[in-house]
């Protein structure tokens, strides 16, 4: 099998036109800065056609999903022995600023699948399930899901009503997930539910469980204000026979597998923000040069220029704190407090770059032809995904307090 710096490699001599990647340049290896122009390149060549009308129509990108998984971005932190790329955090969080300048509803199946359902199989897995499943998930042959939220339980995530209860030689499933990115289009969900109701957080579990299982069914896709092109729908559980080696971790480890991978998904759905901004400031930057008021480009009017000074700052100060969580990722440091502060500091600049932008395009921004209003209903989701801008802030002042 081809590894996954061949097939970037060989994408970028595809496509040598393209301009050179810009960013953060410090610290970043040459290996770096080529997954980042690899990335940015597919973006621009493979995602940008027709991202409005996917968008408009809700219409789920599933070629470009699949081309996403042949290129390597579906298992880019994943062990080669497994099919995955073998790469940092950091590159991860490059790539998906790029994609996620785009095209969000690919970016976040691409989150969804490296940072929660990979990686807790592949940190958490026997090895018979990285086998089995993570080998298929990582080259992106297939996707999966990630199902802890439920009707009554999402911030408070403790409230698991789904239930896992020990039959013979399996587990039976019984319950309703909601919000599932990937929900109809995933073959292997990662099942989060109550084993033992009496010992609360303690006895709860985690699942592989495959979707074709008898009794797994799908609910209908949601009609969203952002992301709209993603799979997002409920998935049903009932009396779902689940095999016992199916369960991942200890008996009672599915909350503590729950917080810990959703640690590293905040890192993601962080970069993805980020994405968010740096694409509608690149946008903002672009029409303000060529746009004209008043005699000249709206770029030397100082009211836009000190827009455009605030969008550029915010946007550096979420990136250094995606890569630093990256880097406390990649050095095997805890990464709960710096992904945390990623994702809540990203998504608020997501939300604020994103309006001042259109405001920059003026009515030109009020329409979906220039992009930016789509990257506004995009990055409002990144404030309520893994974890809200309040669950974030529960997570750091707890951290910051304990001292
Ligand atoms: N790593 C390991 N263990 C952790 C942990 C972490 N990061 N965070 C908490 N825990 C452990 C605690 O140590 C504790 O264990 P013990 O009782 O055995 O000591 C246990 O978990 C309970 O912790 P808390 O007492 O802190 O629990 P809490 O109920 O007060 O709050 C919370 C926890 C941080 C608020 C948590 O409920 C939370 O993160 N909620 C948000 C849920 C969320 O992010 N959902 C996103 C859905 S997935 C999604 O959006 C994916 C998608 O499709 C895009």
């Amino acid at each position: 099998m081809q590894s996954i710096r061949k097939k970037i490699e060989k994408y970028i001599i595809m496509n040598t036109d393209t301009e050179t990647a810009a960013g953060l340049s410090f610290e970043l290896t040459e290996e770096h800065l080529m997954i980042q122009k690899a990335a940015r390149d597919f973006a621009q060549n493979e995602l940008l056609p027709g991202v409005i009308e996917r968008d408009s129509k809700a219409i789920y990108p599933e070629e470009q999903i699949k081309k996403m998984g042949e290129l390597g971005f579906m298992g880019m932190m994943v062990d080669p022995k497994y099919g995955g790329g073998g790469m940092d955090a950091v590159s991860y969080v490059l790539a998906m600023e790029e994609i996620s300048k785009i095209d969000n509803s690919c970016s976040v199946a691409m989150s969804v699948n490296n940072s929660l359902v990979c990686w807790g199989i592949e940190t958490f897995g026997t090895e018979e399930q990285k086998q089995k499943y993570l080998t298929r998930l990582a080259t992106g042959e297939i996707i999966g899901a990630f199902c802890l939220s439920e009707p009554e339980a999402g911030s408070d995530a403790t409230q698991q009503r789904t239930t896992a209860f020990e039959k013979d030689d399996h587990y039976l499933i019984n319950g309703t997930k909601n919000w599932i990115t990937n929900g109809k289009y995933a073959s292997v969900y990662l099942v989060i539910a109550q084993s033992d109701v009496e010992a609360k957080h303690r006895g709860i579990n985690c699942f592989i469980v495959e979707a074709d299982t008898e009794g797994v069914t799908t609910g209908i896709k949601e009609d969203k204000l952002g992301i709209r092109a993603s799979d997002t729908c409920s998935v049903m559980f009932q009396d779902v026979k689940v095999p016992k080696e199916n369960r991942v971790g200890e008996d009672g480890f599915g909350f503590k597998f729950a917080m810990k991978t959703l640690s590293g998904g905040r890192i993601g759905i962080a970069s993805q923000a980020l994405g968010i901004a740096s694409g509608a400031y690149e946008l903002a930057v672009a029409y303000s040069k060529q746009r004209e008021a008043f005699g000249k480009p709206i770029s030397q009017h100082q009211a836009i220029q000190f827009k455009l000074a605030d969008m550029a700052t915010e946007i550096e100060a979420a990136r250094l704190l995606c890569l630093k969580a990256a880097r406390d990722k990649d050095t095997g440091q805890n990464y709960d407090l710096s992904g945390s502060m990623a994702k809540l500091f990203a998504s608020e600049v997501a939300m604020k770059t994103t309006v001042e932008a259109v405001q920059v395009h003026g009515g030109y921004g009020f329409v979906k032809e220039y992009h930016v209003e789509r990257l506004m209903r995009d990055a409002k989701i990144t404030q309520i995904y893994e974890g809200t801008s309040e669950i974030q802030r529960i997570v750091i002042s707890r951290t910051v307090l304990k001292g």
